[in-house]
């Protein structure tokens, strides 16, 4: 390789020359105007029955609120990018992936979270059955495996169709297929699936 002296540089030079450089302000790229501190937002809503009001740094998740400020550590965060379903809780009756969704987006809305599903002393029906079936192993997914299995059945009883509806016309089966399909946003790193099933079903008295 040539030496900096070949191109008439003095080893001195160069090391000068890059000193230079490297004192240069590090924001002669940055874009003008000021940065602003993140702003607060009030926000309230009924979480399993009870309402809380919070303020909240805008950009703050609702699985973030429920776990950080309200310590609901039922919901869990497995992969926090909408992948894996172990944040899920129920919304007005609906389940949502609550890592994508921001807390301040529900003003108002009524939130189920695992812990207002059912007591240790008084199970949800959903809760019991994943006991009944062992529908885990380590419990990481469970709470939103349950949420998500509640709002299936719900889903189903709706007359909502997934992908694998055959007959648009008529209300979906109960189906292991169509169980399948619509739990598989709830991914279980221990492979309970069969036994979710199992205990799904059982909810929904298809096979005691
Ligand atoms: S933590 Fe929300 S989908 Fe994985
Ligand atoms: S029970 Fe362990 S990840 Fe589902």
């Amino acid at each position: 390789m040539d030496s900096p002296e070949a191109f008439g540089l003095s080893r001195r030079g160069v090391l000068a020359a890059g000193a230079a450089s490297a004192a240069l302000p590090a924001v002669a790229t940055a874009a003008p105007g000021k940065v602003e501190a993140p702003k607060l937002m009030k926000v309230a809503f009924e979480v399993n029955g009870k309402r809380r009001a919070l303020e909240l740094d805008t950009r703050t998740t609702l699985l973030d609120a429920l776990r950080e400020h309200l310590q609901l550590t039922g919901s869990k965060k497995g992969c926090d990018h909408g992948q894996c379903g172990a944040c899920t809780v129920l919304v007005d009756g609906v389940r949502i992936n609550t890592c994508l969704s921001l807390a301040v987006m529900h003003e108002g809305d009524k939130i189920t979270t695992i812990e207002g599903l059912g007591t240790p002393g008084d199970l949800h029906p959903m809760q019991a059955a994943f006991v009944k079936h062992d529908g885990y192993q380590c419990g990481y997914c469970t709470p939103g495996q349950i949420c998500s299995a509640v709002a299936v059945l719900a889903e189903i009883k709706a007359g909502i169709p997934s992908h694998v509806t055959d007959d648009l016309t008529t209300r979906p089966s109960l189906s292991n297929d169509e169980l399948r399909e619509r739990m598989s946003g709830n991914i279980c790193r221990c492979g309970a699936y069969a036994n979710i099933v199992d205990a799904i079903n059982d909810v929904a008295g298809v096979r005691a």
